[in-house]
């Protein structure tokens, strides 16, 4: 059971309660089908174990396969899902890959533990000690609830082994993620039920400003770049400026209509139906989001405060 879902149902029954405190007669016949339903909602909620909640994560919000998951002439090979990327980082910091993140014992992680892999996911080091390259968004991910950490951590060791010896990192210079205000250390015990919460932390998990927050020259500025964009990235796609999400009226999303944020994560359409390029083409995953996962996402984008 995940820690939203522990949330979920303490909210339920501090509602029931209130009910039975004011409870009449007739009142009490209401209380009753009301609590079959909320029950019925709990059960509904408490039957996502953690292996599920970790898949949701994985492959509604966090896309870990854009990274690890190699590609073939017609997209990601799923067959070959998790066992390292083919996206090549070289930069004057390091030269990386997307792992091998399969169970495999000798090319992947199989020989970790979940614990070995909830240091890495948020604090970046693995158990040999050597840190992994902030292209890792190890940063981002720091936010994570215990909750949802263990269930991450719990649903890598049931995907498919793959064998796939990955090319070793080459590390140059030390290199450390920029933390993110906010992101530092988790959230707390529960997943946020404040919308912008809630939003705040899935486009965290989701790592929407690692683009949107880049300045031109590549570098992260969480202050004074939030939400503008203006870097321009480049790859089998061609090359596209990153755009500014900030609520600036023209030259941001503040004219935008929810359902038009929505359909912009869920379909990878413009607001004029452009079709959006690749770094921002995750509809495969967004749009297995929960409503109330979209909703709040949307309700976050809303509040970035406008720039130009
Ligand atoms: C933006 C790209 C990106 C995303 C998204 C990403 N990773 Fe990574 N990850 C990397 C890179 C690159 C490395 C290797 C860095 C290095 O070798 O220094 C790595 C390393 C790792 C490692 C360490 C394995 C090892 O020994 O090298 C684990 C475990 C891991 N990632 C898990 C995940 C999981 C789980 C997710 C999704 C929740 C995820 N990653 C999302 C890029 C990414
Ligand atoms: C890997 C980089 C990357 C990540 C992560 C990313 N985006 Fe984007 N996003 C882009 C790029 C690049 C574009 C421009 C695409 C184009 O013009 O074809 C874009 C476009 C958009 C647009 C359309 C804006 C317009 O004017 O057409 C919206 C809205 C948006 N992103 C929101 C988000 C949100 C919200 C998240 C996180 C949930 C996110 N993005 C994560 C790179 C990214």
């Amino acid at each position: 059971m995940n820690q939203f879902t522990y949330g979920e149902a303490a909210r339920l029954q501090y509602e029931s309660s209130t009910l039975i405190r004011s409870a009449g007669a007739g009142a009490m016949i209401y209380f009753f089908a009301v609590l079959a339903v909320l029950c019925a909602a709990a059960t509904r909620a408490a039957a996502e174990t953690p292996i599920e909640r970790g898949s949701y994560l994985v492959n509604a919000v966090m896309v870990c396969d854009g990274c690890h998951t190699p590609r073939g002439p017609s997209g990601l090979d799923m067959e070959r899902r998790f066992s390292g990327g083919s996206i090549v980082w070289d930069g004057p910091a390091y030269t990386v890959h997307g792992s091998n993140i399969t169970p495999d014992r000798d090319t992947g992680i199989g020989a970790w533990s979940e614990e070995d892999i909830k240091r890495v996911l948020i604090s970046g080091v693995r158990p040999n000690g050597v840190s992994v390259a902030p292209q890792m968004p190890y940063g981002f991910y720091r936010i994570l609830t215990p909750g949802d950490l263990d269930a991450i951590a719990a649903y890598l060791k049931t995907v498919k082994p793959v064998s796939n010896e990955m090319p070793p990192p080459v590390y140059k210079a030390a290199a450390y993620p920029v933390p993110l205000p906010g992101a530092e250390t988790s959230i707390g015990d529960a997943v946020p039920q404040d919308q912008v919460k809630r939003g705040f932390y899935l486009a965290t998990l989701a790592h929407c400003m690692e683009c949107h927050s880049r300045k031109p020259d590549g570098t992260q500025d969480f202050k004074n770049w939030w939400g503008k964009g203006g870097h321009e990235m480049k790859g089998p796609f061609g090359s596209v400026v990153v755009a500014n999400i900030s609520s600036h009226k023209e030259r941001g999303v503040g004219a935008w209509t929810d359902a038009e944020l929505k359909r912009a994560l869920t379909e990878g359409i413009s607001r004029d139906g452009r079709v959006l390029k690749l770094p921002m083409a995750r509809q495969r995953y967004f749009s297995r989001m929960t409503e109330q996962d979209l909703d709040a996402i949307v309700a976050w984008v809303r509040t970035i405060p406008p720039i130009e």
